[in-house]
């Protein structure tokens, strides 16, 4: 057999011991990663011909795909045996042996690219919070920081729930009501028309005798940047705000889930005394199980709860950190922390400018103000402070700046009227003033 006939061969044997497990296929991130893999390139060399970042490449897909690919064919799988564990497999295979997960489990028809989760630590309590949502509430909203995990927890309660049937949407690219209600129809091989409150009354009573539940993930494109107004919705998208009022009104027997970074404020409103409608802020992970993404990381020293709490257990940016100290610091979290740095790689960066982006030049202030302080302030020192810098700005302005940043978790109350900014947060917020003052 040619390299090429070599590798496809390689990547057919995979698929169908990822379908018998998981049920579906590798996508075409994990392909790029497997086949530049194959081809014994570097992250580097991978990221040059994709349109991945070498951050990505490595932190987000190739280390959730090893660990995949562990799960599924039981043995240890990293860059460097990948090659030769696959032709030992087939091997097996060919000669008869049975291999990997054969205790394959009753799991629901997932339609659409849901994350895979091989690797999910902790959040029994959220899983189960998530899954009785599931079977007793109409509309979920899960809402976090960006990598907080709630994508990998939606995707998980998907898998645990009673649902037979979950579609999973992602509507990052932030379609209109009636390209999604006719996307959804579509997938439910219902007939569509050309006439929305036709398609949306139909996908009402489809949802009404079916039991399915729908996921729509990043659902954060819907809202507007400055999410201050009672209207939280973004141009041309307000009327998927009846839309949910409607689906929260008539007694579905599915239920649809939203993941936001940010909180829809007409959901928020709707979950109060509403017992079809449920909101879940996701937090980051506590210190033990955010310390297993390390150990997998194979760090050491004796800080590292110090490490988790700066960057507040979140998942996605602790996977980054992880991979740099592991890289460039021996694995020796201490000695990280010796230099006394936050950590600002390019994706961390992209995560925070997307949060940036949403917020008033009044909360950008507030957030400098108080990353400018080392310990946290209270109200009225704020106050003072913000009213030095800008007589005109009211106190029901500043108000409701705080609690908007409240809202998105980009503030932390360390008391009732208390506040400070996560480590994290307070670099970035000083790096861009410094951006700012030398392009002026
Ligand atoms: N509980 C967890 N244990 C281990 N890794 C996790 C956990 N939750 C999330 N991750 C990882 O963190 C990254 C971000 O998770 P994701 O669900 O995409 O976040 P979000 O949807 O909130 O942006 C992914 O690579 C995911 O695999
Ligand atoms: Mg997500």
């Amino acid at each position: 057999m040619d390299s090429k006939a070599e590798k496809e061969a390689a990547i057919d044997f995979v698929n169908t011991e990822l379908w018998r497990i998981e049920g579906r296929h590798l996508n075409s991130a994990e392909i790029t990663v497997f086949s530049g893999t194959w081809d014994r390139l570097s992250y580097v060399e991978m990221a040059d011909q994709s349109h991945y970042s070498v951050d990505t490449l490595r932190a987000t897909i190739g280390y959730s795909l090893w660990r995949l690919l562990e799960k599924v064919l039981e043995v240890p799988i990293s860059k460097k045996n990948l090659q030769l564990q696959i032709l030992q497999l087939q091997q097996k295979r060919l000669s008869g042996e049975t291999i990997g997960n054969v205790a394959s489990t009753r799991q629901p028809l997932m339609i659409g690219q849901h994350p895979y989760t091989s690797v999910f630590y902790g959040r029994e309590k959220e899983k189960k919070l998530l899954t009785d949502a599931i079977t007793q509430k109409q509309i979920i909203l899960l809402v976090g920081h960006p990598g907080v995990g709630k994508s990998s927890l939606a995707s998980e309660a998907a898998l645990a729930s009673e649902f037979a049937y979950v579609l999973w949407e992602s509507i990052h690219y932030a379609p209109s009501l009636s390209s999604l209600v006719r996307n959804l129809l579509n997938h439910f091989n219902h007939k569509t028309s050309d006439l929305l409150e036709e398609n949306i009354s139909n996908l009402i009573n489809f949802l009404k005798s079916h039991k399915c539940l729908v996921i729509l993930d990043a659902a954060e494109s819907l809202l507007r940047q400055d999410g201050r107004s009672l209207n939280p919705y973004a141009e041309g998208y307000a009327d998927y705000g009846k839309f949910w009022r409607r689906l929260s009104e008539s007694s579905l027997k599915s239920c649809v889930v939203l993941t936001s970074q940010r909180p829809f404020n007409d959901l928020v409103r709707l979950s109060n005394g509403n017992k079809s409608v449920q909101v879940i802020k996701l937090e980051g992970l506590p210190i033990n199980d955010a310390k297993k993404i390390l150990d997998d990381h194979r760090l050491r020293g004796n800080q590292y709860e110090k490490l988790i709490q700066t960057y507040r257990g979140n998942p996605l940016i602790l996977l980054l950190v992880s991979s740099t100290i592991r890289d460039f610091f021996g694995g020796d979290i201490d000695k990280f922390l010796s230099h006394n740095t936050v950590l600002m790689s390019d994706v961390i960066k992209e995560i925070l400018d997307q949060q940036f982006r949403s917020l008033s030049s009044l909360d950008k202030k507030v957030l400098r103000t108080l990353s400018n302080s080392s310990e946290a302030i209270d109200f009225s020192t704020l106050l003072g402070l913000m009213k030095q810098a800008d007589t005109s700005v009211t106190v029901s302005d500043i108000v409701q700046s705080v609690e908007s940043l409240d809202e998105r978790s980009l503030i932390e109350r360390r008391s009732s009227s208390t506040f400070s900014v996560q480590p994290l947060i307070a670099k970035y917020c000083k790096n861009r003033s410094v951006d700012n003052e030398s392009t002026k």
